[in-house]
């Protein structure tokens, strides 16, 4: 999705600008611009395609300036083109604005600009800003923004820069995600921290309908109604490594690998000395839990498929029935929710336009809605009343892997903190559980080391035209899993399959060497699975069984096999999703593809 950064300060801007959109790239974008003031000018330069291809321009013909604005986009209104690009212009260069989100009247406010007579160059929204600025434009950049701001609908971060107030920066925020990091000297705006990490660790977190004005020695931060904020500095803890490759080739390996820290520091601080869970921000009350009717389970993507582990989890230990649904269905269906449904919204990124529609439709409706969320301070985080965060720090790479793993954890530990407060699951079985959650970290390291036999099994796979994952219950929701990993990053056709559902229907599609990745880690399905594993391999099909490691007949009958160390059913997710990361992963590699960002798709998808 779209980033932004913006810097004014003594330094050269442009250096700063393409340093900030690298840290960016992990959000999806096609392509990328600056604009900077110098002499009271506005110069630009914007290009469909990498960065590299804007960074290329600015090297033979660089933007000189102190002060300036930079923008990825990842084209909705238009396609991706230089024209489209951002910064946006008003028509004689007096200003420039980068924007983040969608302008939903735009189409309006561009039939009255054209009445006007302005005339339009490109096809996006955001193109409806400059030329309100230039319309309203009455020397005062701030009230000009004020007055401009008020005529929007829709989602908004802004960045604008003025050649006539060359000393300012201004940036608006409206369920668009939009920081300011305060440096000495100099000041920063970003859609994320990571984008000036190197720069400054004091940053502000802007609400929505608030704005900041930057100089270089001061920030004033206000809502835009022109009401003064007064907003606590956040002291950023992590590290700017933690946000870079560290050695690995690609942010994707190196996020599997952080894999086993990110759930140690997940659910330490929610298992107290004891050995109990105790999880402080979700404070509903024993009553509370008592009277809850029904959870909803809404989410996208890979957090969708954690939630569907979650749901199983809840079902069995807490005995509350969870409807589990991907939000951009949930919002348009008609869910029955009222004030004893709990909503449990699962979003790495807490940004997800459906994910957080769907929240605020449960609020709506009084539901009471918990978040799980990796990104502090993210919309999701703040409209939510409880909010549980996943301690695996930033995930760059656009396919998810710590973030789901670090949801599965937490969704073990909510079960069995609703399970405990209902009184549906008797204390020492939960220690049990509790106890195994602990474990799983070690267990991952287990699972990592299997690299080898991976990249083998990948070597044998890696040109085929067709995948399938095959799995029964929890499994089945894994399979899914591991199939969207597979064919997110790799480009081949894949499906996951019910593996009793085989029969009818996708059976057909099975022949001499197809492969097909055989879960089978649950005990009670174990028999079932062997049956369906028969199936495809009498068909021809070419089975990788992941197991556990007390199944070694399976290598009988399979032509490779994944051992996962033993470990509850309801716990196998967490490290039988490992291989299958790996797998997708090495596929990947073997076929060239642009793993960290693969084509057409986005980190953080903030429109619907
Ligand atoms: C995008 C990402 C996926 C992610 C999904 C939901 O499609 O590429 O990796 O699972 O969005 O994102 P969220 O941030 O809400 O978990």
């Amino acid at each position: 999705m779209c980033g932004i950064v913006g810097y004014i300060g003594n330094k050269d801007a442009t250096n700063i600008l393409i340093e900030g959109l690298e840290k960016l790239e992990y959000r999806g974008y096609d392509s990328a611009g600056i604009a900077v003031v110098n002499n009271h000018k506005i110069n630009f330069a914007k290009h469909k395609g990498r960065l590299s291809i804007l960074r290329d321009s600015l090297e033979k013909n660089n933007l000189e300036g102190n002060v300036g604005i930079g923008h990825t986009r990842w084209a909705t209104h238009g396609e991706p083109s230089d024209l489209n690009s951002h910064p946006h212009l008003n028509p004689g260069n007096a200003l420039a604005v980068v924007h983040n989100g969608i302008i939903e009247n735009y189409l309006i406010l561009k039939e009255e600009l054209i009445e006007k007579g302005y005339e339009f160059v490109s096809d996006t929204d955001t193109e409806v800003i400059p030329y309100l600025l230039d319309y309203y434009y009455n020397g005062n950049l701030l009230e000009t923004v004020q007055t401009v701001v008020s005529k929007l609908e829709g989602s908004y971060a802004l960045g604008i820069i003025d050649k006539n107030n060359p000393d300012i920066l201004i940036a608006v925020r409206k369920d668009s995600p939009l920081i300011i990091g305060a440096g000495e000297g100099e000041n920063f705006i970003a859609s994320d921290i990571p984008a000036i990490l190197s720069r400054t660790r004091k940053v502000y977190l802007l609400e929505n309908d608030e704005m900041a004005v930057l100089k270089k020695d001061s920030i004033e931060i206000m809502k835009t109604d022109g009401t003064k904020v007064d907003k606590e500095i956040y002291n950023v803890d992590w590290d700017v490594e933690a946000a870079e490759k560290g050695g690995y080739d690609h942010f994707m390996l190196k996020e599997m690998h952080e894999q086993p820290k990110a759930i140690k520091d997940t659910i330490s601080p929610r298992i107290d000395k004891n050995g109990k869970v105790n999880i402080k921000e979700f404070s509903l009350n024993e009553e509370y839990m008592k009277n809850i009717n029904k959870v909803y389970m809404v989410a996208c993507g890979t957090a969708y498929h954690a939630g569907l582990v979650g749901k199983a989890l809840i079902e069995k230990y807490a005995k509350i029935p969870v409807i589990t649904d991907v939000a951009s269905e949930f919002r348009y269906g008609n869910p029955f929710i009222d004030k004893n449904t709990l909503m449990i919204v699962v979003s790495q990124s807490g940004e997800t336009a459906d994910t957080l529609a769907a929240l605020r439709l449960a609020k709506e409706k009084k539901a009471k809605v918990l978040a799980i969320t990796n990104v502090v301070g993210s919309t999701v985080s703040r409209e939510a009343d409880y909010v549980f965060y996943t301690w695996a720090g930033p995930e760059i790479a656009v396919a998810s892997t710590k973030a789901y793993t670090t949801q599965l954890v937490s969704l073990a530990l909510i079960s069995m903190d609703i399970a405990i407060k209902r009184g549906t699951t008797e204390g020492t079985i939960a220690k049990g559980i509790v106890e195994e959650i602990r474990e799983l970290s070690e267990k991952i390291n287990v699972m990592l080391k299997y690299i080898d036999e991976i990249k083998n099994m990948a070597d044998n796979i890696y040109k085929s035209e067709d995948i399938f994952f095959i799995g029964r219950g929890l499994d089945y929701y894994l399979a899914m899993e591991g199939s969207l990993k597979l064919k997110e990053i790799s480009y081949i056709h894949s499906e996951a399959m019910a593996a009793g559902e085989l029969k009818h229907g996708t059976l057909a599609l099975i022949d001499r060497g197809t492969p097909v990745i055989a879960i089978a880690t649950q005990d009670k399905l174990y028999d079932k699975m062997l049956s369906n594993i028969k199936e495809v391999k009498a068909r021809g099909a070419f089975v990788i069984g992941v197991v556990k490691e007390s199944n070694k007949e399976i290598e009988k009958i399979v032509d490779k096999v994944v051992y996962i160390p033993e470990v509850k059913d309801e716990l196998s997710p967490t490290l039988a999703v490992v291989p299958l990361q790996l797998l997708a992963y090495y596929v990947a590699l073997k076929r060239n593809c642009d793993i960290d960002k693969p084509r057409n798709l986005a980190k953080s998808v903030t429109v619907e």
